[in-house]
């Protein structure tokens, strides 16, 4: 049966394998509790869009496996198995996301020249295309080789941004929104949502990460929290603070942006985001859904589903993920589909 190498924030893999288990697909999982993967295993892989799934990182579409490779002879028998796969854009070499898998992170830099080298050298990886070839460590000598196209790897190598924390930025939840805009929204929608004369609201925006980024891009921001947001964001950006209750207040007149990273229960953040959206007082939102620690894929899939049955006959874009920068929560973006 052929198999998906999936990778995930560790102690995430039951709710990566519910997900692809809720798919109209026949499979299985094989995974190990806090190990950041799993393998999925079904006759219908190909027909699987990772792009659309939730908690995996990333993931390929896994053609062999290698063990033992001897120590003073790796590029051998791994050329051997990829040189038939044909060629591709780019080499990923991807580990778990563990201490174990990250103390794979000396060898790695140290092959991938060499690997690199060889590949180039027999024009295996050329830089064109779409297609990625995807090495998979457990350690140095045993791994899972792949492959994965067209973007359904994401862009990130590991499913991992190196996004840099700016010293202005108010918090660190900074990253999130900006991981965010780079996994769930197109370069396009990216361009049309965040210029210059936008408006927005951010729900619970103490001390200002989200709010700054938006401002950053000349959004006319609102940010409501009893807490304050920090001074220096107030002092550079025309952000006008609210003190008030993120699930009372209403904005005076209808705004682009919604966002919201209350620490709160799930279904409570998605009655909130529903009622703006059909109301109409935003015309996107972007949100956290704080997950509980059991049945976190069964929550997600019920409060994605409300939400959709809720919107109706709007044509919307709802797309959502566990990004790296996510604990035990995931990301939410809502467009209409006429102005992505
Ligand atoms: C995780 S923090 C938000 C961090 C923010 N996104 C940032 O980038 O800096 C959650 C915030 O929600 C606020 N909050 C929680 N419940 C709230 C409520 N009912 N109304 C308004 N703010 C609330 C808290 O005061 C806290 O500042």
């Amino acid at each position: 049966m052929d198999a998906l190498m999936l990778l995930c924030r560790p102690g995430f893999e039951a709710d990566c394998a519910a997900e692809l288990a809720s798919l109209d697909f026949v499979g299985y999982a094989r995974a190990v509790a806090n190990s950041g993967y799993l393998h999925w295993h079904s006759a219908d892989i190909a027909a699987i869009d990772l792009r659309r799934l939730i908690f995996p990182r990333t993931g390929f579409r896994q053609t062999s496996e290698f063990s033992q490779l001897s120590e003073s002879d790796r590029l051998t028998p791994l050329m051997a198995a990829i040189e038939p796969l044909g060629t591709f854009a780019e080499l990923r070499l991807e580990y778990a996301d563990t201490n174990e898998g990250r103390g794979l992170q000396r060898f790695l830099k140290r092959f991938r020249g060499s690997l690199e080298h060889a590949l180039k050298q027999q024009r295996v990886v050329t830089g064109n295309g779409q297609r990625i070839l995807h090495i998979f460590f457990h350690d140095s000598c045993n791994g899972v080789i792949g492959v994965s196209s067209d973007g359904e790897a994401g862009p990130w190598e590991l499913g991992i941004p190196r996004l840099r924390l700016s010293g202005a930025a108010p918090s660190r939840s900074a990253q999130k929104i900006e991981e965010a805009w780079l996994k769930l929204m197109t370069e396009a929608e990216r361009s049309h949502w965040l210029r210059e004369g936008r408006t927005g609201v951010d729900l619970g925006a103490a001390p200002g990460g989200w709010t700054w980024q938006l401002a950053r891009h000349g959004i006319k921001m609102t940010g409501v929290d009893h807490g304050k947001l920090a001074q220096s964001l107030m002092d550079e950006y025309p952000v006008q603070h609210v003190s008030a209750d993120a699930y009372t207040y209403r904005p005076p007149k209808t705004v682009d942006w919604l966002v919201c990273d209350v620490v709160d229960k799930p279904a409570r953040t998605e009655a909130c985001m529903e009622k703006w959206l059909v109301n109409g007082w935003a015309r996107m939102a972007l949100f956290n859904l704080k997950l509980p620690m059991k049945q976190r894929f069964a929550t997600v899939q019920t409060l994605l589903q409300r939400l959709e049955t809720a919107l109706g006959d709007r044509k919307v874009i709802i797309r959502a993920a566990q990004l790296y920068y996510d604990r035990e929560e995931i990301t939410v973006v809502v467009m209409p589909v006429e102005r992505a």
